[in-house]
């Protein structure tokens, strides 16, 4: 028999290979194995840590992936304060910092020039080389503990890599979203009908604070850092520090500069003025910091800010132009959002004849009038906004802006529910925009992918009657629709051909082509796993949907206020009796036996033999049901290691009978 290893030195020589590894990859962009052989020594060291859960370490390569649930950011107070930056504008005004930093010092001085990154400020602990916590700035002085969402950013090191780093040191960054990332999300917020998000800052942060570390991991956050903080000095300049913690395996990035004098930082603002758009992340400046440390120390600080480092902001692109009017556009869930139509003004190279204005709210913030005098910014997202009012050029008749209180399309009274920013039209039936919108994602790409169908003859086709929603697609014929004006009998054999290819398209995809709020694709496709069927889905309870994975108390709502609609539900049968695909392709559990028929479980903690979907399908399988929250109709608990105390005493209160993985083993032989 094959000598077994032994599982700690199995794990720690795994955690050791893929540490060394992501080094590699991150800070050495050097890949020494495949993608695949990566994920099989990571999978193999989930599986270790699933069967022997007290060898578990605490920065294990596996928290990676997420999946910890921060419910409460606890506060966490900074070991040394995190300051702003005093700002300028102007080559000017950098001069004068030059003048009073020399002016103090007595001499020249060595400056380090860096990037000024446009996200999120974090600082990093560790104690003997490993990652201990994460938190964001606050106040400066105490900010929020996220340290469970910052191990998912792969720019982060769980343990600092090689020698000669203090017991205890903090590292201090910018967390940011790349750009391709930003744009993924917007596209699938778009495609569910939510708000936009205004920039990647903005995203990050709002990643930042997620519940779910599983949601940050998904996000693929970076983080440059740029500072470095221990009680006993370590190094003589700033310089060192970066080589430094960049050695010991921290990103930073190599754009920053040592420079001799003020001239060569202003060629360093010059040059980076340009050069910026090459970043993954953006900028909005440039940072000058005496390098020295006892120089720092000499210049100290004012109440906010250090006297050793100024900002040097570039000029926003931004510029002045009239408000000629407000257009209301109604999407296909039926919000309606602002658009400016502005005097066309040249920002960035670029005409601009319309902003974003986001939602009612902003035009109450901005006191937006028509005939105003509007700054338009275009900063890190794509559409230009408004971001301000020159009260100075008011014309003296300005009328504020009432906003509609009836649809602009088809004039029903607008709802605004609570905490929502947006104004809503109710008439999903009726209210042709949001109707022509719900036909364009039906036979979008993502969804149906009926190519041959284009916007223009949908609205003919739903202007003519021959289809006032989806369903009617797939009754039509061939001379109803050879009579379309500019229709050919060619087009309508492909249109035919096209409506019948869709019918094999895969369940998952159907189910986003529906557009019910909030499902985009990733949503549905959970949706398709674990409820194999229309049937399954139309009768899943909110508890039931709560308990799948990535799907909140905000989807479930949605997917059951849809099937209480029965407009909704003739249509989705119309749907199947036409032919289109209502069952999963994905395997659901093989039956094994109905032992468990009638009966819900509740699944917490890590289990000795098998992972926790293990454990979910072998419920399944014999018939039970796994719900995701402990209440008095709840049948059981099963409770593995490491399993809350709240939970248990919440089972225990109510009377929940508490089964232990060997119990529940033994219920099921
Ligand atoms: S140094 C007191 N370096 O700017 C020293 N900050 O206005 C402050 N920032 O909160 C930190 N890039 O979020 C420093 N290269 C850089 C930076 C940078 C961006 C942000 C940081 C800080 C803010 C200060």
């Amino acid at each position: 028999m094959a000598l077994q290893k032994d599982p700690a030195l199995e794990l720690q020589e795994l955690t050791d290979r893929i540490n060394y590894l992501n080094y590699q990859y991150y800070q050495n962009s050097v890949s020494e194995v495949s993608d695949y052989e990566f994920d099989q020594l990571l999978k193999r060291l989930q599986e270790l840590e699933e069967q022997f859960p007290a060898l578990r370490q605490p920065n294990s390569p596996t928290l990676r992936v997420g999946g910890t649930i921060t419910k409460n950011f606890e506060t966490v107070f900074h070991k040394y304060p995190m300051l702003s930056l005093s700002n300028t504008y102007s080559e000017e005004e950098l001069r004068e910092f030059d003048n009073r930093v020399r002016k103090a010092i007595g001499s020249d001085v060595e400056y380090v020039c860096e990037q000024k990154f446009d996200g999120v400020a974090i600082s990093l602990t560790y104690e003997n080389g490993q990652f201990v916590q994460g938190a964001t700035r606050g106040d400066g002085t105490r900010g929020d503990n996220i340290t469970a969402n910052v191990r998912t950013i792969r720019d982060v090191p769980l343990q600092v890599h090689g020698e000669g780093f203090p017991e205890l040191f903090e590292v201090r960054g910018e967390v940011f979203m790349p750009l391709p990332v930003f744009q993924q999300l917007n596209a699938e917020r778009e495609e569910t009908g939510e708000q936009l998000l205004a920039n990647p800052r903005n995203a990050t942060s709002g990643t930042l604070k997620q519940q779910d570390s599983a949601v940050v991991a998904s996000r693929k956050l970076g983080c440059f850092c740029y500072s470095f903080h221990t009680f006993q000095p370590l190094f003589d300049s700033h310089s060192e520090s970066l080589q430094a913690i960049h050695k010991w395996g921290f990103q930073v990035s190599d754009t920053w500069r040592k420079c001799s004098s003020i001239e060569e930082v202003l060629a360093y603002v010059n040059e980076w003025e340009v050069r910026r758009t090459e970043l993954p992340i953006a900028t909005d400046g440039v940072v000058v910091k005496v390098n020295s440390y006892a120089l720092q120390q000499e210049l100290g600080f004012t109440s906010k800010s250090p006297r050793w480092a100024i900002a040097y902001k570039y000029a926003a692109m931004s510029a002045a132009t009239r408000l000629q009017g407000i257009q209301y556009q109604v999407g296909r869930t039926g919000a309606v959002t602002p658009v400016a139509l502005l005097e066309p003004v040249l920002l960035a190279g670029t005409v601009v004849k319309r902003a974003s204005v986001h939602n009612a709210n902003e035009i109450q913030r901005l006191d937006l009038r028509l005939g105003d005098m509007v700054f338009v910014e275009k900063g890190g997202e794509i559409i230009p906004k408004i971001t301000g009012v020159d009260l100075a050029q008011r014309p003296a008749d300005s009328q504020p802006i009432l906003y509609p209180t009836n649809c602009p399309a088809c004039g029903t009274p607008l709802v605004r529910s609570e905490g929502e920013a947006n104004f809503y039209c109710p008439n999903d039936t009726g209210c042709e925009p949001q109707i022509l919108a719900k036909f364009e994602h039906f036979i979008s790409r993502k969804a149906m992918n009926i190519t041959d169908l284009g916007p223009e003859t949908i609205a003919q086709l739903y202007r003519t009657g021959l289809a006032r929603n989806v369903a009617d697609l797939y009754d039509l014929t061939f001379e109803q629709l050879c009579v379309l004006e500019r229709m050919g009998e060619k087009s309508a054999n492909n249109i035919l051909a096209s409506l019948e290819r869709s019918k094999a398209t895969p369940y998952d995809r159907v189910l986003f082509a529906l557009g019910i709020r909030f499902v985009g694709s990733t949503v549905a496709r959970k949706l398709a796993e674990q409820l194999p069927d229309l049937e399954a889905l139309r009768g899943a309870t909110y508890e039931e949907l709560l308990a799948i994975n990535e799907i909140g108390e905000r989807i479930a709502n949605s997917i059951i206020t849809y099937f209480q609609d029965q407009d909704n539900v003739q249509l989705v049968e119309r749907l199947k009796q036409a032919g289109l695909t209502f069952k999963s392709s994905f395997k659901s559990p093989e039956m094994e036996s109905d032992r468990l028929e009638d009966k819900t479980f509740v699944i917490s903690g890590v289990f000795q033999s098998m992972s926790r979907e293990e454990l979910q399908q072998l419920i399944l399988s014999h018939g039970g049901k796994v719900v995701s929250s402990i209440s008095a109709k709840l049948n059981y608990l099963v409770a593995g290691d490491k399993m809350g105390p709240a939970k248990r005493e919440k089972a225990t209160k109510l009377g929940v009978p508490i089964l232990s993985e060997d119990e529940f083993l033994e219920m099921i032989k």
